[in-house]
């Protein structure tokens, strides 16, 4: 029987449990610089020490300009790289794999940071992005590559590219892509953009080198989606972790019966269309181990994603992998979405967490 504690093969490498690290992004952890802190190698080592077999890192920008706050960690300059070796040197150390998830804001560029782009002219929040050139899409691909390239020099065992929640990736692979070029129309157009960059840091990074897509399992279909992500697998995906995209969640059929809700249920489909080809995980309220323990035993995914569960306290992976006690998150979401300088997370503090 397959439990949380089974090694999952991803790509060429095996992580050691079923557990994922999801991506959190930590405003004002960094600075303008976007290097990597100390207080963010506590942060991923911590996580890694209680358990998780796979880490994976924040929203990491490949371009100054392209970045969703003034703060975010990048990936975009040489002069990076070292803070992300003491971060996956300080995770290999617990026996955990780490990759960071590489990111371009898209549409949700932030204004202070550079210009609102993406596949097609459109209003969005507080602006309107300006539909990119097919020059500028080459660019992207490059800076995917290339920050990918300055990950693989500071040890991390792959990357993976942030292709759901509204940002660039995600932009073209859903319904706010209205071009008539060969990036836009059919899912396999749509699709172009997000494989010429898995293409891309295949031939720069190697084989050994896993290669995930945190993908949308809703746009701008159900059936679209299937369509768009096997496209990322014949590309050259290992990984697909699956999460919500620009089609409203509350618009996917779900049976409200099911103990996991909407979001994880579309990792849950995405893994019945995947299953033996690459393994597929689900995100979103995972909060228990008794959850955890469901989806992974009765092989609905491959592995489980967990974010603010994780934040809130990182013994949940010891709780899953060995019933031991933790501390539950509330659900509050007090942990994020905006600058936070201070833990405001109940269940942390409860644990006498300050910083
Ligand atoms: C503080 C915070 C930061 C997040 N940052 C990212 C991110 O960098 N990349 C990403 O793909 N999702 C991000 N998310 C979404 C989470 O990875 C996850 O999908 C979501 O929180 C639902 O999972 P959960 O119920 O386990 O928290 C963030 C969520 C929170 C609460």
């Amino acid at each position: 029987m397959i439990t949380a504690n089974t090694p999952v093969r991803i790509g060429t490498k095996t992580a050691k449990n079923r557990i994922t690290m999801a991506p959190t992004v930590k405003f004002d952890w960094s600075d303008d610089s976007g290097i990597v802190t100390e207080r963010s190698v506590r942060h991923y080592a911590a996580r890694a020490e209680h358990g998780a077999g796979l880490i994976c890192v924040e929203a990491t920008c490949i371009a100054k300009d392209a970045r969703l706050a003034p703060t975010q960690l990048g990936l975009w300059d040489d002069a990076q790289i070292e803070g992300h070796k003491a971060l996956t040197d300080a995770c290999h150390a617990y026996g955990a794999l780490v990759i960071p998830q590489l990111h371009h804001g898209g549409y949700g560029t932030h204004p202070a940071c550079g210009e609102k782009r993406g596949p097609s002219e459109t209003p969005w929040r507080d602006g309107v992005a300006r539909e990119m050139t097919t020059d500028e899409i080459h660019t992207a691909v490059k800076q995917f590559r290339d920050a990918a390239v300055r990950a693989r020099k500071a040890g991390y065992d792959g990357v993976q590219m942030h292709a759901c929640h509204n940002y660039l990736i995600n932009n073209f692979a859903c319904a706010l892509n209205r071009r008539t070029d060969e990036y836009g129309g059919s899912p396999e157009n749509m699709a172009r953009f997000g494989c010429e960059v898995i293409r891309a840091i295949r031939e720069a990074c190697g084989p050994d080198f896993i290669i995930s897509m945190r993908a949308s399992g809703f746009d701008p279909s159900e059936e679209e989606a299937r369509k768009i992500n096997a496209c990322y697998v014949e590309a050259g995906c290992d990984y697909l972790q699956i999460s919500s995209g620009y089609e409203d969640p509350e618009k996917f059929p779900h049976d409200e019966t099911l103990p996991y809700n909407r979001i994880a249920d579309m990792g849950v489909r995405m893994h019945d269309y995947f299953r033996g080809i690459v393994p597929v995980s689900c995100v979103n309220g995972i909060r228990t181990p008794e959850l955890a323990r469901y989806l992974i035993e009765n092989e609905l995914v491959d592995t489980i994603d967990i974010a603010c569960g994780l934040l809130a306290d990182p013994a949940l992976s010891e709780a899953i992998l060995n019933g031991t006690p933790y501390e539950k998150c509330r659900g509050c979401l007090r942990c994020g979405y905006g600058p936070v300088k201070k833990h405001f997370c109940p269940a942390a503090m409860a644990r006498g967490v300050t910083e």
